[in-house]
């Protein structure tokens, strides 16, 4: 290579390369790492399910790609793997290929069918990429400077706020844990008075479930979470375990209120993406699955509760934020632990640490984080203060 082309130093990228893995282990040129951070909540059932793997070759072999025009077989079996998951009520879904497009859907959705011009957000709000959300981000460095809707911003987790939704707003889009900002989880008297006032004005409520849904909150979706159902939600991430897929899912009457021609998209629904979500969908919300999800999270909850320099903990399920004592830092102590073998995540909130393992983590991949977390504080505590990056 000349060094003609090079890759835009978009990400800053950690000290190590991957050269393989297999379910919660990453193999790197530094040994083996434990995978705490999940390929960013990607990694419903770790790497290389052989489920997800067999999944994709039988469809492979079948029927690799048509476009959207062509009924295939894949989307009613996606589509009867996610019916017993949803939330009472009828709902429509719409097939894309990221977290970002799946929540603009429903943006332009709720716009178009309340022919309001505002949207109203959280501070914390992170919502992807493309400009039409990215408007919508708290954290500056992320913001577009034009959005295609005016953005009301209002305070996360204060039930007062709902009062701020006026005949202006068409949809109130939250997290409902918000994972960069810190792992925060939306109160219950916040939602309702949100579900309140939507009901009461007409806007939507929207979850942005890229990150809560498909299981990892212990329930399949944040509305059995939480216990608010919402007009309609997006996901993307680990929907498909590996695969790039979004979905933007509208319930009655809300999924009728709007020309459902509004939306489309070349890739979205491909079969590949859509065989790979059926076979989540199917292992990820049996009840037995989510118990398990949730008795490992407590487990979890119970072995970081006692290690040393966690504060306090946040978040639920398989989507937990750690507390730090202070002095310690996330960053600081996110690559202590990488160079004790375990991968975990930072949030905006250098004094949160993240953890969204893989689903299915196995009970015995606590015993490694405890020794490589008391081995990183151990090593911090006796070395001279790291810079706060
Ligand atoms: C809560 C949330 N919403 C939306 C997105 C955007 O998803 P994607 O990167 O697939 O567009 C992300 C990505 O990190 C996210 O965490």
């Amino acid at each position: 290579m000349s060094g003609r082309l090079r890759e835009l130093p978009s990400y800053r990228r950690l000290p190590f390369r991957v050269t393989g893995g297999r379910g919660p282990w990453l193999q790197t040129d530094r040994g083996p790492v434990l995978d705490l951070y999940g390929g960013h909540c990607v990694n419903t059932l770790g790497l290389g399910d052989p489920g997800v793997g067999a999944a994709l070759a039988r469809q492979w072999e079948e029927l690799s790609f048509v476009s959207n025009a062509l009924e295939h077989g894949g989307r009613a079996t996606l589509l009867a793997a996610l019916e017993p998951s949803l939330p009472p009520g009828a709902w429509q879904v719409f097939a894309t290929n990221s977290g970002a497009e799946a929540n603009e859907n429903l943006l332009k959705a709720a716009v178009a069918a309340t022919g309001r011009p505002a949207v109203a957000v959280f501070d914390g709000a992170f919502h992807g990429r493309t400009a039409g959300v990215a408007c919508l981000s708290s954290r500056a460095g992320a913001v577009t400077p034009r959005s295609p809707w005016g953005v009301r911003r209002l305070p996360f987790g204060e039930a007062a706020a709902a009062a701020e939704l006026d005949e202006e707003v068409a949809c109130v889009l939250l997290e409902p844990v918000q994972s960069l900002a810190g792992v925060r989880e939306a109160p219950r008297d916040f939602l309702e008075a949100l579900r309140e006032a939507c009901d009461r004005s007409g806007a939507w409520l929207l979850f942005d479930e890229v990150q809560t849904g498909n299981g990892r909150l212990g329930a399949s979706w944040a509305a059995q979470a939480l216990g608010v159902v919402p007009d309609a939600f997006a996901t993307a991430k680990g929907v498909a375990g590996g695969l790039p897929l979004g979905l933007s899912f509208f319930r009655e009457p809300a999924a009728s209120a709007f020309d459902p021609g509004l939306l489309g998209s070349t890739f979205g629904g491909a079969p590949l993406a859509l065989a790979a979500a059926a076979e989540v969908a199917r292992r990820v919300h049996r009840p037995a699955f989510l118990e398990a999800v949730r008795s490992l999270s407590a487990r979890l909850q119970e072995l970081l509760a006692g290690l040393p320099g966690v504060r306090a903990l946040r978040g639920r399920g398989l989507l937990l934020g750690v507390e730090l004592e202070p002095p310690l830092r996330a960053p600081v102590l996110r690559d202590a632990l990488l160079e004790a073998g375990v991968l975990a995540g930072t949030t905006w909130d250098p004094a949160v640490l993240r953890l969204m393992p893989p689903l299915d983590l196995p009970g015995e991949a606590l015993e490694p984080l405890e020794r490589a977390w008391t081995a990183a504080v151990s090593a911090l505590s006796s070395a001279p203060p790291a810079p706060i990056r």
